[in-house]
């Protein structure tokens, strides 16, 4: 039988209820690296509606590669005991608690999207950018990045390789690497942003160098039977797929197990921030990273309806969908999605004490239909 949006997936030792995934979402309201209240909510509602995997907002490998101010980071010990209390939390909530990491990079060091206009972080709280070379994004708030030195280099993949340890002290389950948006290491990868002349420059196998080795570092110290995804930008100014489905060929040999398939970024905002994308214009992406390399890929952007959604899974175009906004709108969207789509015990996407009360009122009345019906 073909999987369906409500069909699990196991990925090594991880099992997924569903192919609904919560895309990582910055909340710009952490407290020197570490989560508040504000992300148990968050997390917490996305858990509890059903999603099968709940990834955590991309969080900072190192103060360095801090987007904003109030950005989630692992850079510290200290820090885990606070996100071992959200990973208890997502499961509480029924869903597999996944983590992004992220280093900024020349995106670093701005104000949250609303506030680009502002002045910028405090000089108390400061930064030095960091990028491949001293090229600076054309993004309002952005300032000229240091140039990396190799000693930069290996101090940014231990960063990463430190962090990981981290999540999986924590208890996370899935790892995502940001490798798109015009993030650190998506600037690595274009020769756009990538000026170097030694070993992390000029070839492709060059400009790769920098992910595969962060890639190589995490498998060091999470476990094989986790899942490890990277998403990619997978076409952006003078990048295409087939450069992409190249990168993916390298990342599978390196135990890569989902690519998450995103677009756009190095020289601007994502696509998803504007008005030339449409419903699921990513999808195609995600097919076709998926049938010519054989990895599992994830499809995001623009996913919104229930039957948009089972189709990308029943039509083999991706093995899991990521919703980003669509969850800010409905957290309980997969409840939903089951239902709209004819589930048997639709509830059952939802935790035992909520589910048993909606279960019970559905047969309380003949005709009884909930609000998301009509
Ligand atoms: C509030 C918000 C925060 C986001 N934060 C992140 C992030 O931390 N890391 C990331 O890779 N993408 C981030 N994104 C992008 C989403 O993960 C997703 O790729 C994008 O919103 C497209 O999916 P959608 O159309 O379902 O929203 C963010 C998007 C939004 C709306």
């Amino acid at each position: 039988m073909s999987a369906n949006l409500f069909s699990p997936l196991e990925i090594r030792g991880v099992r997924l209820k569903n192919r609904v995934v919560a895309s990582p979402m910055w909340q710009y309201c952490g407290v020197d690296g570490a989560p508040t209240d504000t992300h148990a909510v968050h997390l917490g509602r996305l858990a509890e509606g059903g999603a099968g995997l709940v990834f955590q907002e991309g969080t900072t490998v190192d103060r360095r590669g801090r987007g904003t101010v109030g950005d989630l980071g692992l850079w510290d010990d200290d820090l885990v005991p606070h996100y071992a209390r959200l990973v208890e939390l997502v499961r509480a909530g029924g869903a597999v608690p996944g983590i992004q990491l992220i280093h900024a990079g020349r995106k670093g060091r701005r104000n949250p999207p609303w506030a680009a206009h502002e002045p910028g972080p405090p000089a108390t709280d400061d930064w030095p950018v960091l990028g491949p070379s001293a090229l600076p994004i054309a993004l309002e708030g952005s300032g000229v990045p240091v140039e990396m030195s190799p000693r930069d280099i290996a101090e940014t993949v231990d960063s990463w390789v430190s962090a990981a340890r981290r999540a999986h002290r924590a208890g996370y389950e899935v790892l995502e690497v940001q490798a798109a948006h015009g993030y650190l290491i998506h600037t690595f990868l274009s020769p756009l942003s990538n000026h170097r002349t030694d070993r992390y420059g000029g070839s492709f196998a060059n400009r790769a160098r920098l992910l595969l080795e962060i890639v190589d570092g995490i498998r060091t110290v999470w476990p094989a039977d986790k899942a490890l995804f990277v998403r990619l930008s997978s076409v952006d100014a003078e990048w295409d797929l087939d450069q992409t489905v190249e990168l993916v060929r390298e990342l599978r040999a390196h135990e890569v197990d989902v690519i998450d398939c995103s677009s756009g970024g190095l020289t601007g905002l994502p696509v998803f921030g504007a008005p030339s994308a449409g419903y699921g214009y990513q999808v195609p992406y995600a097919e076709e990273i998926r049938s010519r390399t054989g990895v599992r890929t994830m499809a995001v952007g623009y996913i919104v309806h229930a039957t948009q959604a089972q189709a990308v899974i029943e039509r083999g175009q991706a093995d899991l969908v990521a919703l980003g906004r669509e969850l800010l709108h409905n957290p309980n969207w997969p409840i939903d999605a089951a239902r709209k789509l004819g589930v048997p015990d639709p509830y059952a996407q939802a935790p035992r004490r909520i589910a048993y009360w909606l279960r019970k009122r559905d047969g309380s009345f003949p005709g009884f239909a909930p609000s998301t019906d009509g």
